[in-house]
Formats: C-alpha cells, sequence, structure tokens
C-alpha cells in the first residue's frame, strides 16, 4: 500500500489557517484566487501588474524552474497578503523522461509500474516548482478516431479505474525533495464519448452509461485522494460539462464528497457562449461558477465579472468563499505557504535519472503487443541473419516515438530503433537501412532502396506507423491505415519474398486488415518514449519477451467503430465470433463486415505458451457481501520464461436493465518461468459486481453468473456461481 498524500481529507489547523488569511482578503483578492492566467512572453508585463495586485491565483504550462520561481517571488513578496500560486503543467507521460503514451502504458496491465512511471513523473515535475500536474487523463472511449484515446487507458472501466487510481498515487506520494504535488484527473467528464471521434464534439450519452462506465476511473481517482479535477469542453446530452450541475454539484460533490478543486479546461468557460450556453462572457462566469467550478482557466470570464455578479447579488458571496477556501486549502496542503521557491540547484540532476532511464525502457518493453507471430518468426536468430534491412520512415527516428504531450521531452534523450537493434545485435549482423518513403506523403517515394535492401536481406524489419501529431488533443483521423505511401511500401517490400516483421508505432488502435492477413509477425510499439528503439530491439531479438495485452478493441473496418468488448447481446445476437451471418441476416450484424474485431481487447502474444486449467470457484453459491476467489492453473509449457496477463470476465445472466455479455472484473500480471505452473487466485468482491439499476442506484442483484478466466476478453475458462440475496 503506498503512502500517497490524500487532498481529500481536510486538517483543522489548516481551516483555522484559512479562516484568518479568509477574513483578511477583499473581494477582488478572492475572485483573484478564482483566476488561472496563462503567462507568456506577450503579456508579461499586464500579468506581472495583475500578481502584484493578487489578481492571480494560479498559473499554467510553463515549466522552467526561472519563470516559475519569478513568478512566486511576485506573488509572495510582491501581493498584499502574499499568497502564493498555484502552478500547473501538462506533466502526462513524463517531464524529461518520456515513458511511453497513456494507452501505452494501460497495456502493460501493471498498475503498480504506472504508479511507479507517475511518481518519476512527479519528481522530475516538482524539481521544476510544478506542483499540479493535469493528469491522469482517464476518460473511457470506445473511439479510435478520437485522437486522445493515445492519453487514457483505452475502453474498459475496470482496467481504466485501476491504472487512475495508480497514477493518482504515483503522482501524490512522497517526493526526494519533501514537496508535494497533486494529480488532475480529468476530463470530467465524458470527454471521450465525443460524438465521431472529433474532439471537442458532444456527447449524447444515458446516465446508466454515465455512471457504469465513464465514472469509475473518477470515483477510484478521487478515492485515491486527487486534489483537483479539469471540466471537460464536450457538452452532456445538451449541458456542457463545465456548467453542470448535475455532474459537478451532485455526483462530484453532494455523492462523492470530493473536496478538491475543479478547474476549468482551456476556456471551456468562455467556450460556453459558442455552445449556445451563454450569452456573453459574463453569463458564462455565472454559470460555470454556480455548477462548481473553482479556477477559471485561461478565459478571463471569472477576472472580468465575477465580482460584479457578487455586488449584483447574482452569485451569493458564500459561493465565492466556498471556492477560495478549496484553493487555499489546496496550497497550504501542498506547503506552499512555507516555502514556494524551488532550489534551481535541484533541476538538472532531477532529470533522466539512470534509475528512471530504466523504468522507463520497462514500461515500454511491457506495454508493446505482439500481434501475430506466425510460425514463430520471432524471436529473430541473429545466428541466422548475415543481413537485415531495417526499413520505414520510423526506422531511425527519434521524435516521433516520443509521443503527444511530450513537449517538455527532448528528442535526443531518445535511442532510435535502429540504434537499439545496433546496441543489441552481433557484428555479425550486417544492418542496411533505408526509410523507403516519407509518413504523410508529402515527398514522392523511394520504394527502390529499400525494395532492393530488403530483396538482399535475410529479414526485413518495416516500422511504419503514425507520426506524433497524428494523435493526441484534435488530432482525430477518420482513414485509421497506415498514412502516405506506406502501406504501398508495406506492399513492395512484402512482395521480395524476404521475411518480413512490422513494427508499428501509433496513439491509437489503427486498421490493418491486409497487414493483419499477410505480414506474419506484428509488434505493436506504440510511442514508446525514449526508450523505444532499445525496447523494440529487446523484443525482436528475444532479449525480452512481449507481455502487453490491447486495453482498446482493434476494428477490421472504420465502419464498425465504436466497437469494444462489453456490447449487449441484444435480442438478435451474431452467432459467434467471426461469423458472418448471411444465412441469416436478421442478427446484429453487418452484410459486408464480420462482427468480431481485428483484434479483442486483452489480446496479446507471447513467445512463452500459456495453457489454462482447473477453474476453482471457492463457492458455488455467494453472498452479497462474500469475497468471491476464483482461481485458475496458468502453465507455461514452452522453454522460455514469460509474463502472463490473466483476466477475469464475469456476466450477470439476467438483469432488471440488460448488462453486457462481458465485464473485466480482476486481473493478474504473472511471470512463469519455463514449464512453471502457478495458481493464479483473483479475488472478486461480489459488491463489484453491481451496475446502475432502474432507479439509478447502485446495485448487485442475485441471479446466475458465468465467469471466464483466461488470456483475454474472447478465450478462457467458463465457469458459474449464482449470487444470492443475504440470509
Ligand atoms: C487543453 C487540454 O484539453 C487539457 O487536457 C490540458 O490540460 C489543458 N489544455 C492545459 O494545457
Amino acid at each position: 500500500m503506498s503512502n500517497h498524500y490524500n487532498f481529500n481529507i481536510t486538517n483543522p489547523e489548516i481551516e483555522t489557517q484559512i479562516d484568518d488569511l479568509m477574513a483578511q482578503m477583499t473581494l477582488e483578492e478572492k475572485v483573484g484566487q478564482t483566476v488561472q492566467a496563462h503567462v507568456n512572453h506577450d503579456n508579461a508585463e499586464e500579468m506581472i501588474a495583475r500578481l502584484r495586485k493578487g489578481q492571480i491565483g494560479s498559473i499554467l504550462t510553463i515549466f522552467e524552474i526561472e519563470h516559475i520561481n519569478r513568478a512566486q517571488k511576485i506573488a509572495v513578496e510582491e501581493s498584499r497578503l502574499g499568497i502564493p500560486l498555484l502552478v500547473g503543467c501538462d506533466v502526462i507521460h513524463g517531464l524529461r523522461t518520456i515513458f511511453p503514451i497513456p494507452l501505452a502504458n494501460s497495456c502493460t496491465w501493471d498498475p503498480d509500474l504506472v504508479e511507479a512511471a507517475a511518481h518519476i513523473y512527479a519528481e522530475e515535475a516538482i524539481a521544476q516548482g510544478i506542483h499540479w500536474s493535469f493528469a491522469p487523463m482517464i476518460d473511457i472511449t470506445r473511439d479510435p478516431r478520437w485522437g486522445r484515446i493515445a492519453e487514457g487507458a483505452g475502453e474498459d472501466p475496470f482496467l481504466g479505474a485501476a491504472m487512475a487510481a495508480a497514477q493518482v498515487r504515483g503522482f501524490q506520494s512522497p517526493l526526494s525533495n519533501g514537496r508535494k504535488l497533486t494529480a488532475c484527473p480529468k476530463h470530467y467528464c465524458a470527454y471521450g464519448w465525443a460524438e465521431a471521434g472529433k474532439d471537442y464534439n458532444s456527447t449524447d450519452l444515458s446516465e446508466r452509461t454515465l455512471r457504469d462506465i465513464v465514472l469509475p476511473p473518477f470515483k477510484a481517482a478521487f478515492e485515491a485522494g486527487a486534489g483537483t479535477t479539469m471540466s471537460a469542453f464536450n457538452d452532456i446530452s445538451g449541458i456542457p460539462a463545465t456548467a453542470n450541475e448535475f455532474t459537478l454539484r451532485q455526483i462530484l460533490r453532494d455523492e462523492w464528497g470530493f473536496k478538491g478543486i475543479v478547474v476549468s479546461d482551456w476556456n471551456s468557460v468562455g467556450e460556453l457562449i459558442p455552445h449556445g450556453f451563454a450569452a456573453d462572457l459574463k453569463e458564462a462566469a455565472k454559470r460555470a461558477f454556480l455548477a462548481g467550478v473553482e479556477l477559471d482557466m485561461a478565459s478571463d470570464g471569472y477576472h472580468t465579472h465575477l465580482a460584479d455578479l457578487i455586488r449584483e447579488g447574482v452569485v451569493p458571496e458564500k459561493r465565492l468563499d466556498e471556492a477560495v477556501r478549496r484553493v487555499l486549502r489546496l496550497k497550504f496542503a501542498l506547503g506552499l505557504f512555507e516555502n514556494a521557491q524551488t532550489d534551481p540547484a535541484g533541476s538538472l540532476p532531477a532529470l533522466l535519472k539512470p534509475a528512471y532511464r530504466e523504468k522507463a525502457l520497462e514500461a515500454a518493453t511491457k506495454s508493446m503487443v505482439l500481434l501475430k507471430n506466425d510460425d514463430n518468426l520471432l524471436p529473430l536468430q541473429p545466428k541466422k541473419i548475415k543481413r537485415l534491412a531495417v526499413i520505414g520512415p520510423l526506422a531511425d527516428d527519434h521524435y516521433e516515438i516520443l509521443g503527444s504531450w511530450s513537449w517538455t521531452g527532448q528528442a535526443e534523450d531518445s535511442e532510435t530503433i535502429l540504434q537499439g537493434l545496433q546496441q543489441v545485435l552481433p557484428p555479425t549482423v550486417e544492418i542496411v537501412t533505408a526509410p523507403g518513403c516519407d509518413l504523410k506523403g508529402e515527398t514522392e517515394p523511394d520504394f527502390e532502396v529499400a525494395v532492393t535492401a530488403a530483396k538482399d536481406a535475410d529479414f526485413a524489419v518495416l516500422v511504419v506507423g503514425e507520426s506524433q501529431d497524428m494523435s493526441g488533443e484534435a488530432h482525430n483521423r477518420t482513414q485509421l491505415g497506415l498514412p502516405g505511401h506506406q502501406q504501398a511500401l508495406l506492399e513492395a517490400v512484402h512482395a521480395t519474398g524476404t521475411p518480413v516483421v512490422v513494427v508499428l508505432l501509433s496513439g491509437r488502435p489503427l486498421v490493418i486488415p491486409w497487414m493483419a492477413e499477410n505480414i506474419s509477425a506484428i509488434l505493436q510499439a506504440w510511442q514508446g518514449g525514449i526508450r523505444t528503439g532499445r525496447s523494440v530491439a529487446d523484443l525482436l531479438v528475444g532479449n525480452a519477451n512481449p507481455s502487453g495485452k490491447l486495453t482498446a478493441t482493434w476494428p477490421r473496418s472504420v465502419g464498425q467503430i465504436p466497437i469494444y468488448y462489453y456490447y449487449k447481446n441484444t435480442g438478435r445476437p451474431a452467432a459467434g465470433p467471426g461469423t458472418k451471418q448471411f444465412d441469416d441476416p436478421f442478427r446484429t450484424i453487418y452484410l459486408d463486415e464480420e462482427v468480431s474485431p481485428q483484434f479483442p481487447f486483452g489480446f496479446g502474444l507471447s513467445y512463452s505458451e500459456f495453457e489454462y486449467a482447473n477453474l476453482q470457484i471457492n463457492k458455488k453459491v455467494v453472498n452479497l457481501q462474500d469475497p468471491l476467489a476464483i482461481s485458475v492453473e496458468v502453465t507455461n509449457s514452452s522453454t522460455v520464461a514469460g509474463d502472463e496477463i490473466v483476466q477475469l470476465y464475469v456476466r450477470d445472466l439476467v438483469g432488471e436493465v440488460t448488462r453486457p455479455v462481458k465485464e473485466l472484473k480482476g486481473f493478474q500480471r504473472v511471470h512463469l518461468e519455463a514449464s512453471e505452473t502457478k495458481t493464479v487466485q483473483i479475488e472478486v468482491p461480489v459488491q463489484s459486481l453491481g451496475f446502475h439499476g432502474l432507479d439509478m442506484t447502485y446495485k448487485v442483484e442475485p441471479g446466475d453468473f458465468k465467469v471466464w478466466v483466461g488470456p483475454n476478453s474472447v478465450e478462457g475458462l467458463e465457469g458459474s456461481f449464482t449470487v444470492r440475496a443475504n440470509l
């Protein structure tokens, strides 16, 4: 159990200090605490003047220590009450030691590792004076067109909750310089439901889906003690998330008792105007503030209008006091009143420590997913390879592999896949390389050199995929195949007859039916951060054994989206995975495409072979309060040690509302030596088997359940149990 800080616990001593301070504050100074300002080169003079007047409570997206220290010094020494600033920044998957993108991290299914990674992000951030990271992004999504799928943990609420809590713990655990940092689970809420995968788009979903699927990661993050959250850009069934009393007040405050602060997203208060939810900035400020957004990021709506709204009696002053109290509480809890300065001497030594680079390598290696490996083409056998062709626009790339939101990272810190292979292969293997084409088809391709290199080689590694700016915020796609001329390059290299392994880099699931059909070995490497090159090389040559498993379903075609494993059975289910139902079209199917995905949720291969046997359930009939313990024997029947991610799914057969065909309720990453057998036991609290019922309260309904334990969401040993009402 980690000893992370819980910002949701109040401390009476701090409350008294807040009372004293608030008694001295003018209305304008109170409003200042609700303002988060973006200070940049162009507006620096104006912002400094506002800082001196106590009109800014927080600044963001500055990561240079000297600028942060200067701003803090002005706030503390030159404003009347000397209130320090909250300094927020997007440290999403590393500040300088860039880890894999969060979607990749989730494919490790290793919350401890993800927690350790977030702790490293925090160590590097705090040493620069940043004590608030706008992370983790915990939006569940079922749509790989949406660019921000890269930033989250995929489609599943159970895994998403585990990853959300792990990151909060990692960010908020004690830091080596004695300071504290708070996480900001975002975007609250339903941002990942963007219609048609267009970022910022409207969402329309039932309250049940909201509560059963979208909210569990948020609840877990707040239970883990997250000090803040960010209100999302989107509207939810007609009400913008940034002015949504139902989600911000009823659920967050009244039901969950969240004590931290809500910051708007960038200008999302101002954007209530184009949403058509407010006529002008004053009305926007009123609606957002009354709904429970304490801090206005970058719109200046609160700065310009909140004091007037209070003087006019439109916003009760009591509400402003509550908001200011929350902001000050966080500042006290972070220790900023004791010292807001950060020692510049600690800044550089805190970055890129060897142990951090090692952890980044571990995360990258565990995050990569072996999608195909026919005839055990991998691992490569260096002894049998005289010449290796390393081809493709991403083969020698230092930058794209960092992924979106790596803006504080540096390309020169990374090793390319070509460099990784050079490091791990013996000198007897000659490596020839050629890009073949660019990433996006912006220049004429040059297949000839690449194809000749492949022809003359014993083996070709083709490194293809997306650039980092094809996913992330505002970077959505409708074509999810290989961009530019890369598909043609792949086909040309394949036509040489030389065995080909594809290393695929992307910020999302791609649509690759031709590749899945024709290429024998495919390693999905995501955007693995600064250690991408070495981890890919280790995996290709067998220094490491692939163990990542998908956390978002890979479709066969874009037309299948949204596609996810926990769909409902419907009254006319498709007969089974992989079946085209042309015989009986009156089913939940397509005329022109299979209903099954290309690669299902939870899927990933290994160089080991794992066998599952002997599913045991501790009780066939359980009471509502009983612990359910389900075990299975997993054997590594191969000669290679490896990790298996054992997954447990249930189905509630009959409910007062319809239930999904499968729901993940447990998982465990286990290491198995060659020929080793382990009994893996997964405990499932019966209370976790519920859903939001007819009256929208959470309930576990007595009745029959099926359970599967296996290697992914479509395979596994099957059992059953019954939940009965407590006697
Ligand atoms: C907008 C993004 O949606 C959000 O995730 C980010 O934290 C803010 N900008 C601040 O950079």
